[in-house]
């Protein structure tokens, strides 16, 4: 068993090194999650900005940001600017002055006439390179919800299921009513390599509460039809397919027994 598990752990670290895919890192749970966005800021002379999904997905469901919304599921792939975070796109939707989480109102993003006064909220969000004391504190925040053994990241699940957190999935003014999709069954993916690797279980039920369906069909995963689709554990470590949200900010590729659960069926 032991030297199974090592021949497991080894085996992404050495996709990375053969495919050259930057992904496979040993995760810093402060860090983890974490997009600097930097397409035009800099240009500006200000920071590039800093997003951290361990914050707002605490407060908020993926699917709201990556469907309503409408952020690319890629790292400056958005092309976000000052205007339209102004006109109330992106950031903007909620970041507008207005717009409340609980009873909280949240502080206003971008300005393009910033008066000297404002700075210190401009370096809330383009606080790179900048000391800038953050309201939210990543150990305090995150001091009371459940941690996954190994290398301490959230355990987002257990904090879901026990109530510390309560994702929102709807905005008024940005989010339609839609009527709610059927919930597909939980199924089991066998591995190519099946004489050595665990079966994969792959839940609907667990992932549609975050994604919606929306997040993964048909971008992600376009066919509706289980087992149509042909993907590899190359392919995942070099970030397609489950490797889209795993390794970036769903648990890290190197869990491997996280998905490759189901006992060997000979
Ligand atoms: C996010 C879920 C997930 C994690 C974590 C994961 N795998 Fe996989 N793995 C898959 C899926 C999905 C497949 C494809 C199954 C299929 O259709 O054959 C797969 C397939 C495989 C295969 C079969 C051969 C191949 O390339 O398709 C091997 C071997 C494998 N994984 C090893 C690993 C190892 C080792 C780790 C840990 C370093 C790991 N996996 C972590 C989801 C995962
Ligand atoms: C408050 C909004 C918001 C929420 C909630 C949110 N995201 Fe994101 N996500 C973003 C933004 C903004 C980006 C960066 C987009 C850009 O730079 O163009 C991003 C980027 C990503 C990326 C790409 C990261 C990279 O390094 O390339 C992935 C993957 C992702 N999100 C997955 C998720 C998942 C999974 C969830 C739910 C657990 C989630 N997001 C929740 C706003 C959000
Ligand atoms: C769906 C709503 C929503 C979206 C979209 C959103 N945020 Fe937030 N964000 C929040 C809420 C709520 C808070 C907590 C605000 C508070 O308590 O004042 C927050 C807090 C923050 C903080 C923490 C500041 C601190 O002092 O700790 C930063 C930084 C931030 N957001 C950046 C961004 C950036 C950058 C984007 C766009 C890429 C973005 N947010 C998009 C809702 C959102
Ligand atoms: C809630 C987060 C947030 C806050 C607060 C914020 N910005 Fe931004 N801003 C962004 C994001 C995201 C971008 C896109 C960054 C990039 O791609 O480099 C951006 C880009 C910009 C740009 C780049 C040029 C352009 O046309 O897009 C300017 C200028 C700018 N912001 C001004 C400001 C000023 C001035 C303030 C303070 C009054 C401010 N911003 C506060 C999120 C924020
Ligand atoms: C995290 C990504 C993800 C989310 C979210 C998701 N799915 Fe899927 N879905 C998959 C994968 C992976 C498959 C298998 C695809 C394959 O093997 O080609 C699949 C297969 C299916 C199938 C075919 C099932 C079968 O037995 O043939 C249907 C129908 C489906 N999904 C509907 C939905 C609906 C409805 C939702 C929302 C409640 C949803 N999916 C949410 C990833 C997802
Ligand atoms: C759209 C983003 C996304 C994609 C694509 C995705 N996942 Fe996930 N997955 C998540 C999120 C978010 C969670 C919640 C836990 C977390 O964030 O660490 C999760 C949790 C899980 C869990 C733990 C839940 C459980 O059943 O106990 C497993 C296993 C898993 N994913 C496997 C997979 C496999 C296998 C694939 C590909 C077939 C896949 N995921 C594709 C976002 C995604």
């Amino acid at each position: 068993m032991g030297l199974l598990v090592l021949c497991m752990a080894g085996f992404c670290l050495l996709l990375a090194f053969v495919e050259g895919a930057s992904g496979i890192v040993m995760p810093i749970p402060h860090e983890y999650g974490r997009v600097m966005i930097r397409n035009f800021s800099e240009q500006a002379g200000l920071g590039a900005v800093r997003f951290d999904h361990w914050l707002h997905r605490a407060f908020y469901t993926c699917r709201l940001c990556h469907v309503d919304i409408g952020f690319a599921m890629e790292a400056n792939a958005t092309k976000i600017k000052a205007d339209t975070i102004i006109r109330g796109f992106y950031c903007g939707s909620c970041h507008n002055g207005t717009r409340v989480y609980g009873s909280k109102k949240i502080f206003a993003a971008c300005s393009l006439s910033a008066t000297p006064g404002e700075d210190s909220r401009c370096g809330r969000c383009h606080s790179a390179g900048k000391e800038i004391r953050k309201e939210y504190d990543y150990a305090l925040f995150t001091e009371k919800l459940p941690k996954e053994k190994g290398w301490g990241l959230i355990d987002w699940e257990g904090a879901e299921a026990r109530g510390f957190i309560q994702p929102v999935d709807f905005l008024p003014g940005v989010s339609m009513v839609r009527p709610p999709l059927a919930m597909q069954k939980d199924f089991s993916i066998a591995s190519a390599s099946r004489d050595w690797m665990f079966d994969i279980i792959f839940s609907h039920k667990k992932h549609a509460l975050w994604n919606g369906c929306e997040v993964c069909h048909p971008d992600i995963f376009p066919s509706v039809k289980k087992g149509t689709l042909k993907y590899s554990m190359f392919q995942i470590c070099d970030g397609q397919y489950c490797g889209v949200c795993h390794d970036h900010v769903a648990f890290p590729l190197n869990d491997c027994q996280r998905c490759h659960v189901n006992p060997v069926r000979r």
